[in-house]
């Protein structure tokens, strides 16, 4: 695989993190962040959020240049969103396995097989999915977005299983789910929450909506990263909460409440499992203080979107933020 970035070692004697901002106020760029990378990059950006909240951002920067730390879909949906500014991404390989698990061709054919079938995705896609798309969907208005849709709407959803499966439990729908997944989220076990809860009897469970199943049934709060970070905010007296999310999340849980306890849920690892054992997001971790250096420095990698697609992309996105 070619290189998404640019491998120029940088002076040990820089501040790298001066030297950001510093390049930032020159080229009056901004750096949005997701909760799952690490807290260096959390610490300097403009702007840290969540998918839903890091896409509604992308349209509201006065900003020539939006570096976007995270994994490509989200630069992507940042070009869609503001086509004129310039998009950066520390490391054009952060991918995303669940993004990968629905093929635009794929997706296609399925379609074709199904007339008749409206087809609802989640933001988690390549802009090539996304133009095949009705509505996007992000795990912080999934459950809102089907809500907008008639009763007997015919709804092809994609590629979260785990998500799907949980808007059709709370929404009564029957909508047909597309078999994906992401590998991070799949590996967490209930038998992990449930040692984790004996030893902290006290402590509520928030899982995300890619766990499977039987992790969400055990959940106290299911949802976003955001949804998550929100309730342990509103909720001052719960002193102790187990996490099943990427790990990456607990810095920005312990800054805006310090006094609490985060205990993250490991992951079990099974036999095939992809990528690292741990509870963290390789393609998240891809994003590093050198490359955000390097890449505002050189405007490169930059992120484009082919306009063909980008015309027919643009369009659910834009309907998902206007019903939310
Ligand atoms: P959020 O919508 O909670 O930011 O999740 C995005 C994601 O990639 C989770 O794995
Ligand atoms: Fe994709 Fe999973 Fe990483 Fe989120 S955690 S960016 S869904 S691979």
């Amino acid at each position: 695989m070619e290189k998404g970035y640019i491998d120029e070692p940088v002076d040990k004697s820089i501040d790298l993190k001066k030297e950001i901002r510093r390049l930032c106020e020159e080229k009056n760029a901004i750096i949005l962040a997701h909760y799952y990378t690490i807290g260096d990059i959390q610490d300097i950006a403009d702007f840290v959020g969540d998918s839903l909240a890091l896409a509604r951002k992308a349209t509201e920067t006065n900003a020539d240049i939006m570096v976007m730390c995270g994994v490509h879909f989200m630069a992507e949906t940042c070009k869609l969103l503001s086509p004129d500014k310039i998009v950066l991404t520390p490391d054009l390989n952060a991918g995303c396995s669940l993004a990968d698990s629905c093929k635009a061709e794929d997706l296609r054919k399925y379609k074709e097989e199904h007339p008749g079938y409206k087809v609802v995705s989640y933001v988690n896609t390549t802009a090539a999915v996304k133009a095949l798309t009705d509505c996007v969907v992000t795990s912080g208005n999934a459950e809102k977005v089907i809500n907008a849709f008639p009763k007997d709407e015919k709804i092809i959803f994609g590629p979260d299983y785990n998500l799907g499966n949980y808007i059709n439990s709370v929404t009564g729908r029957n909508m047909l789910l597309w078999n994906g997944g992401c590998h991070v989220h799949e590996k967490f076990s209930v038998e992990e929450i449930i040692k984790l809860k004996k030893a902290n009897p006290e402590a509520l469970v928030m899982a995300h909506l890619e766990c499977k199943a039987p992790v969400l049934a055990v959940a106290d709060i299911k949802g976003s990263t955001a949804t998550m970070l929100n309730y342990a905010k509103a909720h001052p007296e719960q002193k102790q909460y187990i996490v099943a999310t990427e790990a990456g999340i607990l810095h920005e849980m312990q800054r805006s409440c310090p006094e609490v306890e985060f205990i993250p849920v490991p992951p079990e690892v099974s036999e095939g499992s992809l990528g690292c054992s741990c509870n963290e997001c390789e393609f998240m971790k891809m994003n590093t203080l050198q490359k955000i250096y390097n890449t505002l420095k050189y405007g490169w990698p930059s992120v484009e979107v082919d306009p063909v697609i980008a015309k027919d992309a643009v369009k659910p996105i834009e309907k998902m933020l206007s019903l939310c």
